[in-house]
């Protein structure tokens, strides 16, 4: 596909589909409570759909119709065991998730992945999960991941990474598990798998103390089921937030949109840059923050970021690193090793398609510094995205801003936002 230079403002109301993360939470809690979940606006993406397909061949009952499904979930040991393996695409987040839950189940199971999921790292889940006595092999620290499932011991784990997927397999493998688990995380990651329990009236409580998270989950509590409205994705809307910030006479309203605080650093690194961002009608939706969002053109200004905000906005350095490449001034966004672990290596990414897109930048260590008063004049560019969504997205906007662009392997997108092409031509974008 190729993302067009416009010569126009980006205006109206775009649709920003469910919230990713929420919505596989929104099938796997409800698929292992006890009743009946209605679970509206979810993301029918290539990920979620991939954690649906995988309750279904466990067993569960899930009817489907759009953006509604309907859960029927029979409580926590009600799984069945998979007839074959089970295969989650390109979602990292259904891996981990499930490595935990699948752990203390009674049957044995296999999972794997596309090309780009087998080759990011799993020892960072079964790791800490061993502390808890799980069988997990992996594939030289990869996917194919062989789980014998067992009854599990609890522990106390420390988590060092900081990674939500990581503390979100430890908390399932310990609702199911006799005692009580006690994690310690070290740096506050996004929360919506401890808000969603609390929802469910899991046994599980948080408290927060200063940088750190501190869960403690007494398992075998069986959960109850509640009807589910999933928010629109902060990580989807970040390109029209962009995309409007950078082009001028821009002005569009996002509805329904999840700002939860452990989620929201892109808002606030934007902010500092200088956006013009309102919020209007905030109010609390299933124990989340959400909002409508107006955004108007403005003149950014370049800022220095440290590696406390990453963990807030881990997925949003592609489309940030976008809104760096016009501001006045010069941006360091510092500690982005995690980056490197993702559906690609996305540090590397945005430094070579940024330098191909004629932009100043460089990467020191983790460091990714970029020099937007020093564009070198370019056209037509292959944008490299190593079939990740968000390098795509982010460089297509890009495109619109700065000239022609052909997004290779641009199916990806259908991993988080099937309808992103439409919805961005729908206010103003050209991409053909
Ligand atoms: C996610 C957590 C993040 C994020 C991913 C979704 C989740 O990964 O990058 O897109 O839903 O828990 P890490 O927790 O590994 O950083």
């Amino acid at each position: 596909m190729k993302s067009l230079k416009i010569n126009t403002g980006i205006n109206g109301n775009p649709i920003i589909p469910g919230d990713k993360s929420i919505s596989h939470r929104s099938v796997i809690i409800p698929s292992i409570s006890n009743g009946v979940t209605e679970v509206t606006n979810i993301l029918k993406s290539e990920d979620v759909i991939h954690t649906i397909n995988a309750f279904k061949s466990m067993g569960v009952k899930i009817e489907d119709s759009g953006n509604n499904i309907v859960i029927h979930g029979n409580g926590l040991n009600s799984l069945a065991m998979p007839k074959k393996e089970l295969y989650l695409g390109n979602s990292g987040t259904s891996a981990r998730l499930l490595i935990g839950l699948l752990s203390s189940q009674s049957f044995d199971s296999k999972i794997t992945g596309d090309k780009s999921l087998s080759s990011r790292p799993m020892k960072r889940i079964s790791d800490p999960l061993s502390k808890m006595n799980a069988s997990i092999k992996t594939t030289s620290g990869c996917l194919p991941v062989f789980i014998k499932g067992k009854e599990l011991v609890s522990s106390n784990i420390d988590i060092k990474i900081p990674s939500a997927q990581i503390k979100s397999g430890i908390i399932f493998a310990a609702i199911n598990t006799e005692g009580i688990t006690k994690i310690i995380e070290h740096n506050i990651t996004r929360d919506h798998t401890e808000i969603m329990l609390e929802a469910f009236d899991a046994g599980i409580s948080v408290k927060k103390v200063d940088e750190k998270s501190i869960i403690e989950i007494t398992g075998k509590k069986e959960l109850v089921s509640k009807d589910i409205d999933v928010p629109s994705d902060l990580s989807s809307s970040a390109f029209f937030i962009v995309a409007a910030l950078i082009h001028k006479n821009s002005n569009i309203i996002l509805r329904n949109i999840n700002i939860n605080p452990t989620r929201n650093g892109l808002i606030i690194a934007l902010m500092k840059m200088g956006a013009k961002i309102n919020f209007f009608n905030t109010r609390t939706k299933n124990n989340e923050a959400v909002s409508d969002i107006e955004i108007v053109d403005s003149n950014l200004n370049g800022c220095e970021l440290g590696p406390e905000i990453a963990k807030l906005m881990i997925d949003e350095y592609p489309i940030l690193s976008v809104a760096a490449s016009f501001a006045n001034s010069p941006s360091i966004f510092r500690g982005l090793s995690e980056l490197r672990v993702k559906e690609s290596d996305r540090l590397e990414l945005i430094r070579l398609n940024l330098t191909n897109c004629g932009i100043d930048c460089k990467v020191i260590d983790d460091d990714l510094y970029i020099n937007p008063l020093n564009k070198k004049k370019v056209g037509n560019v292959d944008i490299v995205t190593n079939y990740d969504h968000r390098i795509a997205m982010a460089f297509s906007i890009l495109g619109s801003k700065l000239c022609a662009v052909n997004i290779n392997d641009s199916n990806s997108i259908k991993t988080s936002f099937p309808t992103f092409v439409d919805e961005f031509n729908k206010v103003g974008g050209k991409i053909v």
